[in-house]
């Protein structure tokens, strides 16, 4: 495998493979590197006459894919020496029964990120659209493939679940089906950080459900996304929809506890200190320790800010960005004023009274694991939008419900005696048995 080109494992090739339409007379990998993902579908269609088209920016990986599998039977490919974005728009290509590809993606070289300009179909006409190099890839196979043709790709998150590529998950709806979603094994390319998955699209195709699979490539769980018509289409991702379902089964079986959404009770604001930090009046990812967030020192303001940015003692810090950043929620406890990072949010309370039940809620939400999909997206850096933050259900009832534990954690808080979590625990516990 070729590691620097991001070469597609064996299996996970075969796996793509399939997929394989039934009838197909003309393939094309628009980035084909050394050929792996694109060899075991020529070998299981197994047909004398199909043309198969080859494309990849990249002349020695053209070389490779001759060395590699030229003298291979059935597979003579046509090779491409090109830009495939240039290429596509090229008066007179072919058409594709099936299009099978792992696109180069941007995730954090920003050069690819904005600078494609890509037409998207829109029926009777076209319009251009800026967008990242991944989702470029998408719409030109798209175009490229035969009214009833299949797409087999390999793509990052960013197509899968991001806000910003919402439009491109309802573009692939009104110009066909999207059959299935299969999460990749972590860490399935060398390097790569970022989540990958399997999608397989078929054009001209009418759908009422899309099967998500998840990481496990041989017995993977699955579960079927229902499409309700009109409605966009959120994140395509196993892990995010299973959560999704498990908190609606918490929220029917407790209906009691008077379920709200985060973004109906406090407001939700990014810090406006921009990292790195220099600064020693910010509050920063490093000053959470044993569930609270201080700093760690005495200090002095420095320079000017605006008294509308200080903090609180009824606003609740939450880490937007790092690894298991969900579970990084809590008060501010020092008494000296401070600026906030743009790696957090504030949430502030609409009712300042309501302070507490929401900590509690959130302390006590925050121990369930299956929240973290909920709330973290990512292309390896993990993030918490402001979205899917006040997209976040919370028991408002807990104090009624679990009067002793409520009055014990605030008692503790009241009194810094450390052992508040606990009865966040008791309850997340009590919690956690009726989806037993
Ligand atoms: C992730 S690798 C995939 C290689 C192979 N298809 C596989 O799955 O093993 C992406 C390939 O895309 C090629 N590439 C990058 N930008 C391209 C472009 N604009 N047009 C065509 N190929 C491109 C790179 O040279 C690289 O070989």
């Amino acid at each position: 495998m070729n590691v620097r080109r991001f070469e597609t494992p064996a299996a996970v090739a075969k796996k793509l493979a399939e997929y394989a339409p039934r009838k197909c007379s003309n393939l094309l990998d628009p980035s084909v590197g050394g050929g792996a993902l694109i060899a075991p579908l020529v070998k299981r269609i197994q047909r004398e006459d199909i043309a198969v088209y080859c494309i990849d920016v990249d002349a020695e990986a053209i070389l490779d894919l001759k060395n590699n599998f030229i003298r291979e039977k059935n597979f003579s490919p046509k090779c491409i020496n090109e830009d495939f974005l240039r290429w596509a728009n090229l008066r007179r290509r072919p058409r594709f029964d099936c299009i099978v590809m792992n696109p180069p993606f941007a995730a954090a070289q920003t050069s690819l990120r904005r600078e494609q300009i890509c037409e998207i179909n829109l029926g009777s006409s076209y319009a251009s659209k800026a967008m990242p190099v991944e989702a470029a890839f998408v719409c030109r196979a798209i175009d490229l493939l035969t009214d009833d043709g299949r797409l087999l790709a390999v793509l990052p998150t960013s197509i899968v679940m991001s806000e910003s590529l919402e439009w491109i998950r309802s573009y692939m709806l009104e110009l066909g089906a999207i059959r299935s979603v299969h999460e990749l094994p972590a860490g399935t390319f060398p390097n790569v950080e970022s989540r990958m998955y399997l999608l397989v699209f078929d054009k001209g195709a009418k759908q009422r459900k899309i099967t998500l699979f998840n990481h496990d490539l041989n017995e993977p769980h699955k579960m079927d996304l229902m499409i309700k018509p009109g409605e966009l289409l959120g994140r395509l991702d196993y892990g995010y929809n299973h959560s999704k379902k498990v908190a609606e089964q918490l929220i029917n079986r407790r209906e009691a506890l008077n379920w709200q959404k985060l973004a109906d009770i406090v407001s939700i604001k990014r810090g406006n200190v921009k990292s790195p930090i220099t600064a020693s009046d910010v509050i920063h990812t490093c000053d959470f320790e044993h569930g609270y967030w201080r700093r760690p020192r005495p200090y002095r303001l420095e320079g000017s800010w605006k008294r509308i940015d200080s903090i609180r003692k009824t606003d609740i810090l939450l880490q937007r960005v790092g690894r298991g950043c969900y579970q990084r929620v809590g008060r501010y406890a020092s008494s000296s004023q401070a600026r906030i990072s743009d790696c957090m949010f504030v949430l502030r309370p609409k009712k300042q009274e309501s302070f507490y039940e929401i900590l509690f809620a959130l302390k006590v939400m925050t121990r369930f694991r299956w929240l973290k999909p909920l709330l973290e997206r990512g292309t390896g850096a993990n993030y918490i939008s402001i979205r899917s933050a006040g997209d976040l259900f919370l028991p408002m009832g807990l104090s009624k419900s679990y009067p002793a534990a409520f009055d014990a954690f605030v008692l503790g808080d009241k009194q810094r005696s450390g052992n508040w979590q606990k009865f966040a625990n008791s309850v997340a516990k009590d919690l956690a048995t009726v989806l037993a």
